[in-house]
């Protein structure tokens, strides 16, 4: 089914000038982006955004880490596309992310780890609400 996702390019691939070719693999993957900002996250976005995550140990390193410098959120369209997106990511953990993924490229370890996808279409709704009106999440073209 066609599906929406929220995608976000973390501070440490950010710095590193990779978005174009972060966004390169979603295009060959056959996602369309509808929306997209650049955004530097407050305290209260970051600890909003990842509050599912807010009794884990390492809930202040995540929050301190993606206020750390801007972030590039978009929303990705197409085929499966919760799914697609993880499988360009790799494995939340960059040491155990399969070759010629996202992670395994441009990331260095579990906490700067790149990128961020939803992990389900509830989760994904959720995400995408938080960060986009509905004015800034343009419809598909064709
Ligand atoms: P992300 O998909 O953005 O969701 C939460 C983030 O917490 C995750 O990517 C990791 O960058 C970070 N994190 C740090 N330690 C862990 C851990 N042990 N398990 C899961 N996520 C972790």
């Amino acid at each position: 089914a066609i599906e929406r996702t929220i995608s976000i390019i973390k501070p440490d691939a950010v710095a590193k000038n990779v978005i174009g070719q972060i966004y390169a693999r979603f295009e060959a993957a056959g996602l369309t982006i509808l929306g997209a900002k650049m955004k530097q996250l407050t305290k209260a976005d970051a600890e909003g955004f990842y509050a599912v995550h807010s009794e884990r140990p390492f809930f202040n390193d995540l929050v301190s880490f993606m206020t750390s410098g801007p972030v590039m959120i978009q929303v990705l369209e197409g085929e499966d596309a919760i799914a697609k997106n993880r499988e360009l990511m790799g494995a939340t953990n960059p040491a155990e992310a399969d070759a010629g993924t996202i992670r395994a490229d441009f990331a260095q370890s579990i906490d700067e780890n790149a990128v961020h996808g939803s992990d389900s279409a509830e989760n994904a709704k959720i995400e995408i609400d938080f960060f986009f009106g509905e004015d800034e999440v343009c419809p598909r073209l064709r």
